[in-house]
Protein backbone atom coordinates (compact mmCIF):
# COMPACT_ATOMS: atom_id res chain seq x y z
CA UNK A 1 0.00 0.00 0.00
CA UNK A 2 1.58 3.50 -0.99
CA UNK A 3 3.18 5.66 1.72
CA UNK A 4 2.75 9.62 1.78
CA UNK A 5 6.36 11.18 2.69
CA UNK A 6 6.33 14.80 4.40
CA UNK A 7 9.15 16.90 5.46
CA UNK A 8 7.60 19.76 7.62
CA UNK A 9 9.41 23.24 7.88
CA UNK A 10 8.39 24.90 4.91
CA UNK A 11 5.50 27.81 4.50
CA UNK A 12 3.48 27.80 1.79
CA UNK A 13 2.34 30.05 -1.06
CA UNK A 14 0.63 30.20 -3.86
CA UNK A 15 -3.04 28.93 -5.40
CA UNK A 16 -4.49 25.38 -5.16
CA UNK A 17 -7.57 24.44 -6.97
CA UNK A 18 -10.68 23.21 -5.66
CA UNK A 19 -12.03 20.10 -7.04
CA UNK A 20 -16.32 19.52 -7.10
CA UNK A 21 -17.41 17.72 -3.83
CA UNK A 22 -16.82 14.01 -3.41
CA UNK A 23 -20.25 13.61 -1.12
CA UNK A 24 -22.10 16.15 -3.73
CA UNK A 25 -21.45 13.89 -6.82
CA UNK A 26 -21.93 10.76 -4.65
CA UNK A 27 -25.30 11.64 -4.40
CA UNK A 28 -26.21 13.53 -7.85
CA UNK A 29 -24.69 9.97 -10.03
CA UNK A 30 -27.79 7.80 -7.98
CA UNK A 31 -29.74 10.17 -9.81
CA UNK A 32 -28.98 8.66 -13.26
CA UNK A 33 -31.37 5.83 -12.01
CA UNK A 34 -34.39 8.23 -11.83
CA UNK A 35 -34.53 8.67 -15.46
CA UNK A 36 -33.76 6.76 -19.09
CA UNK A 37 -32.12 9.98 -20.14
CA UNK A 38 -28.67 11.23 -20.35
CA UNK A 39 -27.41 12.94 -16.78
CA UNK A 40 -23.90 14.40 -17.45
CA UNK A 41 -22.13 16.33 -14.20
CA UNK A 42 -19.39 18.79 -14.85
CA UNK A 43 -17.01 19.31 -11.90
CA UNK A 44 -16.42 15.88 -10.90
CA UNK A 45 -14.06 15.36 -8.71
CA UNK A 46 -11.05 12.32 -9.33
CA UNK A 47 -11.58 10.52 -6.90
CA UNK A 48 -11.69 6.25 -6.08
CA UNK A 49 -15.19 6.52 -4.59
CA UNK A 50 -16.63 8.32 -7.72
CA UNK A 51 -15.35 4.81 -9.56
CA UNK A 52 -16.75 3.00 -6.66
CA UNK A 53 -19.98 4.45 -7.54
CA UNK A 54 -19.84 4.63 -11.30
CA UNK A 55 -19.22 0.60 -10.45
CA UNK A 56 -22.00 0.33 -8.88
CA UNK A 57 -24.47 1.94 -11.43
CA UNK A 58 -22.97 -0.18 -14.13
CA UNK A 59 -23.50 -3.03 -12.26
CA UNK A 60 -27.33 -1.87 -12.14
CA UNK A 61 -27.21 -1.37 -16.11
CA UNK A 62 -26.35 2.27 -16.07
CA UNK A 63 -23.69 3.05 -18.66
CA UNK A 64 -21.28 5.51 -16.78
CA UNK A 65 -18.54 7.13 -19.26
CA UNK A 66 -15.68 9.42 -17.68
CA UNK A 67 -15.03 12.09 -20.28
CA UNK A 68 -12.08 14.83 -19.77
CA UNK A 69 -10.18 13.18 -17.41
CA UNK A 70 -12.95 12.57 -15.15
CA UNK A 71 -13.99 15.57 -14.85
CA UNK A 72 -17.11 15.46 -16.56
CA UNK A 73 -19.46 11.84 -15.99
CA UNK A 74 -21.83 10.90 -18.81
CA UNK A 75 -24.39 8.73 -17.56
CA UNK A 76 -27.60 6.40 -18.93
CA UNK A 77 -29.75 4.56 -17.58
CA UNK A 78 -32.10 3.27 -20.25
CA UNK A 79 -32.75 -0.24 -18.71
CA UNK A 80 -32.84 -2.73 -17.94
CA UNK A 81 -32.23 -1.93 -14.52
CA UNK A 82 -30.96 -4.43 -12.34
CA UNK A 83 -32.03 -4.32 -8.51
CA UNK A 84 -29.90 -5.52 -6.82
CA UNK A 85 -26.60 -4.00 -5.13
CA UNK A 86 -24.12 -6.12 -4.37
CA UNK A 87 -21.83 -6.51 -1.48
CA UNK A 88 -18.54 -6.48 -3.18
CA UNK A 89 -18.94 -3.21 -4.05
CA UNK A 90 -21.38 -1.39 -1.32
CA UNK A 91 -19.01 -2.70 1.66
CA UNK A 92 -16.51 0.21 0.35
CA UNK A 93 -18.50 2.65 0.53
CA UNK A 94 -21.22 4.06 2.38
CA UNK A 95 -22.54 5.98 -0.01
CA UNK A 96 -23.80 3.13 -2.03
CA UNK A 97 -26.83 3.43 -0.09
CA UNK A 98 -27.95 6.42 -1.99
CA UNK A 99 -29.03 3.70 -4.99
CA UNK A 100 -31.60 2.48 -2.49
CA UNK A 101 -34.56 5.61 -2.71
CA UNK A 102 -34.06 6.21 -6.67
CA UNK A 103 -34.22 1.84 -7.15
CA UNK A 104 -37.32 1.96 -5.11
CA UNK A 105 -38.66 5.06 -6.96
CA UNK A 106 -38.12 3.37 -10.33
CA UNK A 107 -38.15 0.13 -10.15
CA UNK A 108 -40.73 -0.41 -7.09
CA UNK A 109 -37.99 -2.89 -5.57
CA UNK A 110 -34.24 -2.82 -4.22
CA UNK A 111 -31.68 -5.50 -2.34
CA UNK A 112 -29.01 -3.30 -1.21
CA UNK A 113 -26.39 -4.57 1.32
CA UNK A 114 -25.74 -2.69 4.12
CA UNK A 115 -22.70 0.00 3.31
CA UNK A 116 -19.27 0.20 4.68
CA UNK A 117 -16.81 2.76 4.37
CA UNK A 118 -15.01 4.55 7.12
CA UNK A 119 -14.54 2.87 10.27
CA UNK A 120 -15.98 5.68 12.56
CA UNK A 121 -18.99 4.74 14.02
CA UNK A 122 -22.21 2.36 14.10
CA UNK A 123 -23.56 4.39 10.68
CA UNK A 124 -26.84 2.30 10.98
CA UNK A 125 -29.27 2.96 8.29
CA UNK A 126 -32.74 3.23 10.37
CA UNK A 127 -33.39 6.64 9.61
CA UNK A 128 -33.54 5.46 5.47
CA UNK A 129 -35.69 2.56 6.34
CA UNK A 130 -37.65 4.26 8.31
CA UNK A 131 -38.50 7.28 5.87
CA UNK A 132 -38.67 5.09 3.20
CA UNK A 133 -41.86 3.01 5.01
CA UNK A 134 -43.36 5.98 5.56
CA UNK A 135 -43.90 6.43 1.57
CA UNK A 136 -45.21 3.01 1.29
CA UNK A 137 -41.83 1.28 0.96
CA UNK A 138 -41.76 -2.30 2.81
CA UNK A 139 -38.43 -2.99 4.16
CA UNK A 140 -37.13 -6.29 5.88
CA UNK A 141 -33.25 -7.20 6.92
CA UNK A 142 -32.28 -10.82 5.45
CA UNK A 143 -28.38 -11.89 4.84
CA UNK A 144 -26.93 -8.44 5.37
CA UNK A 145 -28.89 -6.81 2.26
CA UNK A 146 -31.83 -4.52 2.93
CA UNK A 147 -35.11 -5.86 0.35
CA UNK A 148 -37.21 -3.31 -0.04
CA UNK A 149 -40.49 -3.27 -2.19
CA UNK A 150 -43.16 -0.68 -2.91
CA UNK A 151 -46.39 -2.59 -4.32
CA UNK A 152 -48.12 -0.01 -6.63
CA UNK A 153 -45.23 2.72 -6.27
CA UNK A 154 -44.20 5.33 -3.46
CA UNK A 155 -46.50 7.43 -1.96
CA UNK A 156 -45.96 10.90 -1.16
CA UNK A 157 -45.97 11.08 2.85
CA UNK A 158 -45.32 13.22 6.35
CA UNK A 159 -41.51 12.21 6.43
CA UNK A 160 -40.10 13.44 10.37
CA UNK A 161 -36.05 12.04 10.58
CA UNK A 162 -35.42 11.48 14.18
CA UNK A 163 -31.88 13.26 13.22
CA UNK A 164 -31.04 15.52 10.34
CA UNK A 165 -29.32 12.51 7.94
CA UNK A 166 -27.68 13.58 5.22
CA UNK A 167 -27.87 10.31 3.60
CA UNK A 168 -31.27 9.92 4.82
CA UNK A 169 -32.36 13.55 3.41
CA UNK A 170 -31.06 12.41 -0.04
CA UNK A 171 -32.58 8.81 -0.31
CA UNK A 172 -35.84 10.18 0.75
CA UNK A 173 -35.93 13.24 -1.68
CA UNK A 174 -34.74 11.22 -4.64
CA UNK A 175 -37.30 8.68 -4.17
CA UNK A 176 -40.34 11.43 -3.03
CA UNK A 177 -39.04 12.83 -6.96
CA UNK A 178 -41.33 10.02 -8.47
CA UNK A 179 -43.43 9.36 -5.44
CA UNK A 180 -47.88 9.98 -6.18
CA UNK A 181 -48.51 13.24 -4.34
CA UNK A 182 -46.85 15.46 -1.85
CA UNK A 183 -43.54 14.58 0.50
CA UNK A 184 -42.61 16.20 3.47
CA UNK A 185 -39.21 15.91 4.93
CA UNK A 186 -39.13 17.31 8.08
CA UNK A 187 -35.91 17.88 10.24
CA UNK A 188 -34.48 17.63 7.01
CA UNK A 189 -30.45 18.42 6.44
CA UNK A 190 -29.55 21.76 4.94
CA UNK A 191 -26.01 20.64 3.61
CA UNK A 192 -24.83 21.99 0.29
CA UNK A 193 -24.80 18.87 -1.03
CA UNK A 194 -28.42 18.76 -0.45
CA UNK A 195 -29.47 21.96 -2.49
CA UNK A 196 -26.80 20.61 -5.24
CA UNK A 197 -28.55 17.56 -5.33
CA UNK A 198 -31.95 19.22 -5.37
CA UNK A 199 -30.83 21.82 -8.42
CA UNK A 200 -29.87 19.35 -10.21
CA UNK A 201 -33.27 16.96 -9.70
CA UNK A 202 -35.31 20.52 -10.58
CA UNK A 203 -33.33 20.33 -13.94
CA UNK A 204 -34.78 16.92 -14.52
CA UNK A 205 -38.55 18.26 -13.99
CA UNK A 206 -38.72 17.72 -10.11
CA UNK A 207 -40.85 19.64 -8.19
CA UNK A 208 -38.76 21.11 -4.66
CA UNK A 209 -39.58 23.46 -2.55
CA UNK A 210 -37.04 24.56 0.58
CA UNK A 211 -34.12 22.27 -0.05
CA UNK A 212 -31.30 23.64 2.18
CA UNK A 213 -33.77 24.45 5.00
CA UNK A 214 -35.12 21.86 7.69
CA UNK A 215 -38.74 21.44 5.17
CA UNK A 216 -38.35 20.36 2.01
CA UNK A 217 -41.56 19.66 0.25
CA UNK A 218 -41.51 17.29 -2.96
CA UNK A 219 -44.54 17.13 -5.54
CA UNK A 220 -43.80 13.49 -6.94
CA UNK A 221 -43.82 14.04 -10.92
CA UNK A 222 -44.59 11.14 -13.95
CA UNK A 223 -41.27 11.18 -14.83
CA UNK A 224 -37.79 12.78 -14.96
CA UNK A 225 -35.74 13.91 -17.70
CA UNK A 226 -32.38 14.84 -18.68
CA UNK A 227 -30.10 17.22 -17.55
CA UNK A 228 -26.56 18.40 -17.22
CA UNK A 229 -25.19 20.16 -14.22
CA UNK A 230 -21.89 21.28 -12.71
CA UNK A 231 -21.15 19.78 -9.28
CA UNK A 232 -20.59 22.35 -6.04
CA UNK A 233 -17.30 22.98 -4.86
CA UNK A 234 -15.81 20.78 -1.88
CA UNK A 235 -16.18 22.88 1.12
CA UNK A 236 -14.28 20.08 2.91
CA UNK A 237 -11.50 19.94 0.57
CA UNK A 238 -11.98 24.01 0.36
CA UNK A 239 -11.23 23.88 4.59
CA UNK A 240 -8.92 21.23 4.78
CA UNK A 241 -6.39 23.45 2.14
CA UNK A 242 -7.25 26.90 4.00
CA UNK A 243 -5.61 24.62 6.95
CA UNK A 244 -2.78 24.55 5.60
CA UNK A 245 -1.36 28.23 5.35
CA UNK A 246 -2.89 28.51 8.76
CA UNK A 247 -0.75 25.65 10.27
CA UNK A 248 2.91 25.96 8.31
CA UNK A 249 2.90 29.84 8.10
CA UNK A 250 2.70 31.40 4.21
CA UNK A 251 -0.30 32.61 2.34
CA UNK A 252 -2.63 30.77 -0.09
CA UNK A 253 -5.48 31.08 -2.00
CA UNK A 254 -8.53 28.00 -2.12
CA UNK A 255 -9.66 28.96 -6.36
CA UNK A 256 -13.36 28.60 -6.46
CA UNK A 257 -13.81 28.85 -2.63
CA UNK A 258 -16.59 30.89 -1.30
CA UNK A 259 -17.20 31.86 2.83
CA UNK A 260 -21.03 30.74 2.49
CA UNK A 261 -19.56 26.96 1.81
CA UNK A 262 -17.51 27.04 5.16
CA UNK A 263 -19.33 29.77 7.48
CA UNK A 264 -18.63 28.11 10.76
CA UNK A 265 -15.39 27.07 9.99
CA UNK A 266 -14.12 30.07 8.41
CA UNK A 267 -15.33 31.72 11.96
CA UNK A 268 -13.39 29.38 13.95
CA UNK A 269 -10.37 30.02 11.96
CA UNK A 270 -10.27 34.03 12.34
CA UNK A 271 -10.75 32.87 16.43
CA UNK A 272 -7.68 31.21 15.84
CA UNK A 273 -5.60 34.36 14.48
CA UNK A 274 -6.05 33.42 10.47
CA UNK A 275 -6.83 36.08 8.21
CA UNK A 276 -9.39 34.83 5.32
CA UNK A 277 -10.52 37.10 2.52
CA UNK A 278 -12.99 36.25 -0.09
CA UNK A 279 -12.28 37.39 -3.80
CA UNK A 280 -12.96 37.13 -7.09
CA UNK A 281 -10.83 34.46 -7.35
CA UNK A 282 -11.56 32.44 -4.29
CA UNK A 283 -10.69 32.36 -0.42
CA UNK A 284 -7.39 33.65 0.31
CA UNK A 285 -5.55 32.63 3.88
CA UNK A 286 -3.00 33.96 5.85
CA UNK A 287 -1.44 33.29 9.12
CA UNK A 288 -0.92 36.54 10.46
CA UNK A 289 2.16 37.25 13.02
CA UNK A 290 2.41 35.22 16.37
CA UNK A 291 0.82 31.31 17.60
CA UNK A 292 -2.18 29.83 16.52
CA UNK A 293 -4.82 30.47 19.31
CA UNK A 294 -6.58 27.66 20.64
CA UNK A 295 -10.02 27.51 19.72
CA UNK A 296 -13.38 24.56 21.39
CA UNK A 297 -14.99 23.43 18.24
CA UNK A 298 -18.17 21.02 18.73
CA UNK A 299 -19.06 19.27 15.05
CA UNK A 300 -22.64 19.83 14.11
CA UNK A 301 -25.03 19.29 11.04
CA UNK A 302 -24.31 21.90 8.20
CA UNK A 303 -24.44 25.02 8.89
CA UNK A 304 -22.49 24.16 12.40
CA UNK A 305 -19.16 23.32 12.34
CA UNK A 306 -18.14 19.96 10.18
CA UNK A 307 -17.72 16.33 12.14
CA UNK A 308 -15.34 16.06 8.22
CA UNK A 309 -12.98 19.28 9.81
CA UNK A 310 -12.53 18.19 12.85
CA UNK A 311 -9.55 16.02 12.71
CA UNK A 312 -7.85 18.39 10.45
CA UNK A 313 -8.74 21.11 13.02
CA UNK A 314 -7.23 19.20 15.66
CA UNK A 315 -3.92 18.82 13.71
CA UNK A 316 -4.05 22.54 13.50
CA UNK A 317 -4.88 22.59 17.83
CA UNK A 318 -1.52 20.41 18.06
CA UNK A 319 0.36 23.45 18.11
CA UNK A 320 -1.86 26.50 19.39
CA UNK A 321 -1.28 28.29 22.11
CA UNK A 322 -3.19 27.16 25.48
CA UNK A 323 -6.14 24.30 25.68
CA UNK A 324 -9.04 23.41 23.24
CA UNK A 325 -11.43 21.27 23.80
CA UNK A 326 -12.93 19.14 20.94
CA UNK A 327 -16.65 18.16 20.84
CA UNK A 328 -17.55 15.59 18.38
CA UNK A 329 -21.56 15.01 18.13
CA UNK A 330 -21.75 12.88 14.81
CA UNK A 331 -20.23 10.00 15.36
CA UNK A 332 -19.21 8.13 18.27
CA UNK A 333 -15.93 7.08 17.20
CA UNK A 334 -13.99 9.85 15.21
CA UNK A 335 -10.80 10.59 17.03
CA UNK A 336 -8.49 7.83 15.79
CA UNK A 337 -6.50 10.33 14.47
CA UNK A 338 -5.53 11.45 18.21
CA UNK A 339 -3.23 8.68 18.99
CA UNK A 340 -1.38 9.15 16.06
CA UNK A 341 -1.17 12.84 16.43
CA UNK A 342 0.29 11.90 19.84
CA UNK A 343 2.94 9.83 18.08
CA UNK A 344 4.03 13.19 16.84
CA UNK A 345 4.39 14.68 20.11
CA UNK A 346 1.17 16.20 20.43
CA UNK A 347 -0.61 16.81 23.99
CA UNK A 348 -4.23 15.06 23.80
CA UNK A 349 -6.73 13.25 25.99
CA UNK A 350 -9.65 12.13 24.41
CA UNK A 351 -12.90 11.47 26.67
CA UNK A 352 -15.90 10.25 25.29
CA UNK A 353 -17.20 12.44 22.75
CA UNK A 354 -14.27 15.19 23.65
CA UNK A 355 -10.67 15.55 22.90
CA UNK A 356 -8.58 18.32 24.99
CA UNK A 357 -5.72 19.30 22.74
CA UNK A 358 -3.07 21.42 24.69
CA UNK A 359 -1.01 23.33 22.44
CA UNK A 360 3.51 22.52 22.17
CA UNK A 361 5.64 24.03 21.10
CA UNK A 362 6.68 21.94 18.12
CA UNK A 363 4.94 18.48 16.51
CA UNK A 364 7.86 16.35 15.62
CA UNK A 365 7.89 13.86 12.37
CA UNK A 366 7.13 10.05 13.04
CA UNK A 367 5.96 7.34 11.16
CA UNK A 368 2.23 6.89 11.69
CA UNK A 369 -1.12 4.91 10.62
CA UNK A 370 -3.92 6.67 8.85
CA UNK A 371 -7.28 4.98 10.04
CA UNK A 372 -10.07 7.11 7.83
CA UNK A 373 -10.17 9.07 5.01
CA UNK A 374 -10.37 12.75 7.34
CA UNK A 375 -7.20 11.54 9.47
CA UNK A 376 -5.34 10.77 6.65
CA UNK A 377 -5.29 14.33 5.76
CA UNK A 378 -5.00 15.53 9.51
CA UNK A 379 -1.33 13.42 9.62
CA UNK A 380 0.02 15.17 6.32
CA UNK A 381 -1.43 18.49 7.68
CA UNK A 382 0.23 17.37 10.90
CA UNK A 383 3.36 16.29 9.49
CA UNK A 384 3.56 19.45 7.34
CA UNK A 385 3.64 21.92 10.64
CA UNK A 386 6.39 18.94 11.98
CA UNK A 387 10.24 18.90 12.49
CA UNK A 388 11.69 16.48 10.26
CA UNK A 389 9.80 13.00 8.10
CA UNK A 390 6.83 11.79 8.87
CA UNK A 391 5.51 8.77 6.58
CA UNK A 392 1.73 8.43 6.53
CA UNK A 393 1.39 5.00 5.63
CA UNK A 394 -1.98 2.97 4.93
CA UNK A 395 -3.01 6.32 2.71
CA UNK A 396 -5.82 4.46 0.31
CA UNK A 397 -8.78 6.33 2.59
CA UNK A 398 -6.81 9.46 1.28
CA UNK A 399 -7.45 8.25 -2.78
CA UNK A 400 -11.35 8.22 -2.04
CA UNK A 401 -11.88 11.82 -0.71
CA UNK A 402 -8.37 13.95 -2.18
CA UNK A 403 -7.70 13.60 -5.37
CA UNK A 404 -3.91 14.37 -6.69
CA UNK A 405 -2.81 15.67 -2.76
CA UNK A 406 0.78 15.32 -3.38
CA UNK A 407 0.34 17.44 -6.40
CA UNK A 408 -1.95 20.19 -4.96
CA UNK A 409 0.43 20.50 -2.05
CA UNK A 410 3.99 20.39 -3.51
CA UNK A 411 2.37 23.43 -5.57
CA UNK A 412 2.73 25.65 -2.64
CA UNK A 413 5.78 24.50 -1.54
CA UNK A 414 5.40 21.85 0.35
CA UNK A 415 7.75 18.92 0.51
CA UNK A 416 5.76 15.70 0.04
CA UNK A 417 6.01 12.55 -2.24
CA UNK A 418 4.22 9.89 -2.92
CA UNK A 419 6.11 6.10 -1.96
CA UNK A 420 4.34 3.35 -3.72
CA UNK A 421 3.74 0.09 -1.79
CA UNK A 422 5.58 -3.07 -2.27
C1 LIG B 1 -22.51 12.18 5.08
C2 LIG B 1 -21.16 12.41 4.43
C3 LIG B 1 -20.03 12.27 5.45
C4 LIG B 1 -20.28 13.18 6.65
C5 LIG B 1 -21.68 12.96 7.21
C6 LIG B 1 -22.05 13.93 8.32
C7 LIG B 1 -21.57 11.61 2.18
C8 LIG B 1 -21.27 10.62 1.13
N1 LIG B 1 -20.99 11.45 3.36
O1 LIG B 1 -22.50 10.83 5.54
O2 LIG B 1 -18.79 12.63 4.81
O3 LIG B 1 -19.33 12.90 7.65
O4 LIG B 1 -22.67 13.11 6.16
O5 LIG B 1 -21.91 15.24 7.89
O6 LIG B 1 -22.27 12.57 1.95
N2 LIG B 1 -27.33 7.72 11.38
C9 LIG B 1 -28.18 6.83 12.01
N3 LIG B 1 -29.12 6.20 11.25
C10 LIG B 1 -29.25 6.42 9.90
C11 LIG B 1 -28.37 7.33 9.28
C12 LIG B 1 -27.42 7.97 10.05
O7 LIG B 1 -28.10 6.61 13.21
O8 LIG B 1 -30.13 5.81 9.28
C13 LIG B 1 -26.29 8.41 12.19
C14 LIG B 1 -24.90 8.00 11.75
O9 LIG B 1 -24.50 6.81 12.38
C15 LIG B 1 -24.07 9.19 12.16
C16 LIG B 1 -25.03 10.37 11.99
O10 LIG B 1 -26.35 9.79 11.95
O11 LIG B 1 -23.72 9.07 13.52
C17 LIG B 1 -24.79 11.18 10.74
O12 LIG B 1 -24.98 10.38 9.60
P1 LIG B 1 -25.43 10.96 8.18
O13 LIG B 1 -25.78 12.40 8.29
O14 LIG B 1 -26.46 10.03 7.64
O15 LIG B 1 -24.10 10.80 7.37
P2 LIG B 1 -23.86 10.13 5.97
O16 LIG B 1 -24.95 10.54 5.02
O17 LIG B 1 -23.56 8.70 6.12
Amino acid sequence: MDSIVVTGGAELHGDIPIAGAKNACLTLMPATLLTEEPLTLMNAPRLSDIKTMSLLLQSLGSEVQMLQDGKVIAMSSLGPINTTAEYDIVRKMRASNLVLGPLLAREHQAVVSLPGGCAIGARPMDIHITALEAMGAEIELKDGYLHAKAPGGLKGARVPLRFASVGATENTLMAATLAKGTTVIENAAREPEIVDLAECLTKMGAHIDGAGTDTITIEGVDRLGGATHRVVTDRIELGTYMLAPAICGGEVTCLGGTIDLVGAFAEKLDEAGFSIEENARGLTVARKNGRIRAVDVTTEPYPGFPTDLQAQMMALMCTAEGVSHLEETIFENRFMHAPELMRMGADIEVQGGTATVTGVEQLKGAPVMATDLRASVSLILAGLAAEGETRVNRVYHLDRGYEHVEEKLSAIGAQIERVPGV
